[in-house]
């Protein structure tokens, strides 16, 4: 049962309004003096910079399932595999033991340009299985963004194979939107806020069109296929303001993650996009990072479609948290290029392929095949759409609940009829998050802001671990109504 279920509503919203509004911090955006925050369980770094150097963050000292057990002894529910990577919940037996038994080889890192290791084989023939052949070579890195920053080379080399001299130097890729934080990955961004700092540094042949998002874009009762049709217009209108001949590729996630909070593309959109790529004889690329590796229900989320990219990015599924790892899926027509040309791939880091990063993202493929567990996500999917609307469909804040698979998003408005976001300066993902994780509620809620115009708008991600039951998901999202109806009785 949630913990708030035991408080009356009065008690819930008076406790939360505290939180909230007197500083008894919910996740440690404080103020505290360390002593006092580090006894609460929670700990500002001296040493260590990362995102945020203001703010205390709850010690973790181990997960089991789909718990994070917490320094001051509370467990918390993992409701977003963290940042949608843990797929296999955590404290996995059976990949703890293949990463164990790689160390013990004594070669958990072997240098790429000397050697060859069986593991790091096994995992690529393993993903191109997944593909049904239909992908042929994987290249290999150590994040999200490294995988896209190599795409966009490869992408690059693709053509220059054929050309020294080829005109094609152009991308295409769209509005609200997260590839990463490396300058090429950024670059290729729409994200306005994490972009604003580094514009003169960003690639300035990258061109971006409107995403595909049907709250906020779609005329009313308008069908799939006009809605479609204006997409692949747009892009092809696109395309002709640069010189068909000068476009490398346009860039999509299938189903938007970070920067609008699981948006799934309208049904024949890839598809339409497809199109007008090749027939441009540019490449159609999707960055399934966050969206593919089961994420969405099918190995891949392009896969539900049936529309093969020419390069294709996965990350955080692939090794589940596991290992840092992250790769480039190459269509046969991209290798035959690098195969008839040079023979080589102009690009390489230290850490790339390592043995025991292949050894855990090769045992988590395998649970998850032998397991069938895209027949639970597809399943859970199903129940966790069902229950969120039931449960707050019909909430005043709440805009919007789309998604896929086990991938879904809340998008919150000041008012449902012309879904005007709130004020940015009520932080309203951020408190929804801080409520989640305290005490009353003991779960975790990824929030993200940029919702509505690239700068306003909120939203949560909803991303369980593959193996969460239909019980828990009765139990998460009735803990996840508890904490959107505390936080907005406060507002
Ligand atoms: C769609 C997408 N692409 C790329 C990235 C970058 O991945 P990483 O954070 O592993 O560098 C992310 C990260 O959230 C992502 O969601």
């Amino acid at each position: 049962m949630s913990p708030s279920a035991l408080l009356s509503d009065r008690q819930r919203h008076d406790l939360v309004l505290a939180h909230l509004k007197n500083g008894v911090h919910l996740n440690g955006h404080s103020t505290l003096s360390k002593k006092a925050s580090s006894t609460n369980g929670f700990i500002k770094a001296d040493y260590l910079l990362d995102r945020n150097l203001h703010k205390a963050f709850p010690v973790v000292k181990g997960g089991k399932g789909n718990y994070l057990f917490l320094s001051d002894g509370r467990k918390i529910f993992d409701t977003t595999s963290g940042a949608a990577v843990s797929c296999l919940g955590h404290g996995n037996e059976r990949v703890i033991d293949a990463i164990t038994a790689q160390l013990k080889t004594g070669t958990p890192y072997l240098a790429s340009t000397f050697w060859m290791s069986e593991v790091v084989e096994e995992l690529c023939k393993e993903l191109i299985n997944g593909t049904d052949g239909k992908m042929a070579r994987v290249y290999l890195t150590g994040s999200g963004s490294e995988a896209m920053e190599s795409t966009v080379k490869m992408a690059r080399q693709f053509f220059y194979e054929k050309d020294k001299n080829t005109p094609r130097v152009n991308f295409v890729a769209r509005e609200n939107s997260y590839h990463g934080n490396t300058l090429g990955a950024l670059g290729i961004s729409g994200h306005v806020a994490r972009r604003a700092p580094y514009t003169p540094f960003l690639m300035d042949n990258v061109h971006h069109v409107s995403a595909c998002n049907a709250y906020r874009q779609r005329e009313e009762g308008e069908s799939d296929a006009s809605f479609v049709a204006k997409k692949a217009a747009e892009l092809e209108a696109k395309f002709h303001e640069l010189g068909p001949e000068t476009v490398i590729g346009f860039i999509c996630e299938p189903v938007v993650g970070a920067a609008l909070g699981c948006v799934p593309s309208v049904p024949g959109y890839l598809n339409a996009m497809r199109e007008v790529c090749h027939r441009h004889g540019a490449l159609f690329i999707l960055d399934e990072v966050m969206s593919g590796m089961g994420r969405c229900g099918t190995l891949h989320a392009w896969q539900g479609e049936d529309v093969v990219p020419d390069l294709q990015t996965i990350g955080k599924g692939l090794a589940g948290g596991y290992q840092p790892i992250a790769a480039v899926l190459i269509s046969h027509k991209v290798v035959k290029a690098l195969m008839n040309g040079s023979g080589q791939f102009i690009h390489g880091q230290t850490y790339q392929g390592m043995p025991v990063q292949a050894a855990a993202a090769l045992e988590v493929q395998k649970i998850q095949r032998e397991e069938n567990l895209m027949k639970n996500v597809r399943v859970q999917g199903a129940y966790l759409e069902e229950r969120l609307k039931t449960l707050l469909g019909d909430h005043p804040n709440v805009g919007d609940i789309r998604g896929r698979g086990l991938f879904w998003g809340l998008e919150f408005v000041k008012d449902k009829k012309t879904k005007e976001p709130f004020d940015l300066k009520m932080g309203i993902a951020q408190k929804l998050s801080d409520t989640a994780i305290s005490p009353l509620f003991n779960i975790t809620l990824y929030p993200g802001t940029g919702t509505a115009d690239g700068v306003k708008g909120d939203h949560v991600i909803i991303a369980p671990s593959y193996i969460v039951t239909r019980e828990e998901v009765d139990y998460i999202v009735k803990v996840i109504a508890d904490v959107v109806h505390s936080v907005f009785s406060t507002i």
